[in-house]
């Protein structure tokens, strides 16, 4: 199976992911000088995003993981969140920086900001790596927001459709003959 021709097209490269996801770590870098921030990402989506955005935070930090799901196998949000693994550690008085692929309608962002709050840390802050605004539902705040798409379905660089094109080293749009078969 070639994956790439299930690519409409591409929005954004290799280089140009590393070089926003550079930007936001510098951006972190300046904000939380002098602390000491606690990076969860949002499984799985986030996974490659978090991991080069924090080899390039020139910080002292703590990383955590939580794994939610709501999707199914479509390309719209049941709208639903599940925690199917929650964070393994202590967040009371910590600086979090939650790390998620995408905001779309906002549901799970809004959801998990909520939980993490009820548990009392310093502060929380939001980095998304893409941001669907015209879907949104439910407001969220982004701190650190990669960049803005158009209401496309985008698969690669960790994010999926069905489980696949988790591993593409770019971020495309699926093809829709891909979810309307
Ligand atoms: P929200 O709860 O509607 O904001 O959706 C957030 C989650 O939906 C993200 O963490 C992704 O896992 C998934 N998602 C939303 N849009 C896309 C997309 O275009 N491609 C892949 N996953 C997406
Ligand atoms: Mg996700």
């Amino acid at each position: 199976m070639d994956i790439q021709k299930d690519i409409k097209e591409v929005l954004f490269t290799t280089e140009k992911l590393a070089e926003r996801t550079a930007e936001i770590a510098a951006q972190i870098t300046r904000d939380y000088a002098g602390k000491e921030p606690m990076f969860v990402g949002v499984l799985r989506g986030s996974f490659i995003f978090m991991g080069d955005l924090v080899r390039q935070v020139k910080l002292p930090c703590k990383l955590d993981f939580l794994a939610v799901s709501s999707y199914g196998s479509g390309t719209a949000s049941s709208g639903q969140v599940c925690i199917l693994k929650d964070l393994s550690e202590d967040v009371t008085g910590r600086d979090l920086i939650l790390v998620e692929d995408i905001v779309d309608s906002g549901n799970t962002l809004h959801y998990l900001v909520e939980m993490l709050h009820a548990r009392k840390p310093a502060s929380i802050r939001l980095c998304a790596l893409l941001d669907k605004p015209s879907r949104r539902t439910k407001p969220v705040e982004v701190a650190y927001s990669g960049f803005s798409i158009p209401d496309d379905f985008v698969v690669g660089y960790g994010l999926d459709y069905a489980e696949q094109y988790r591993n593409l080293p770019y971020i495309g749009i699926l093809a829709p003959h891909v979810y309307e078969k």
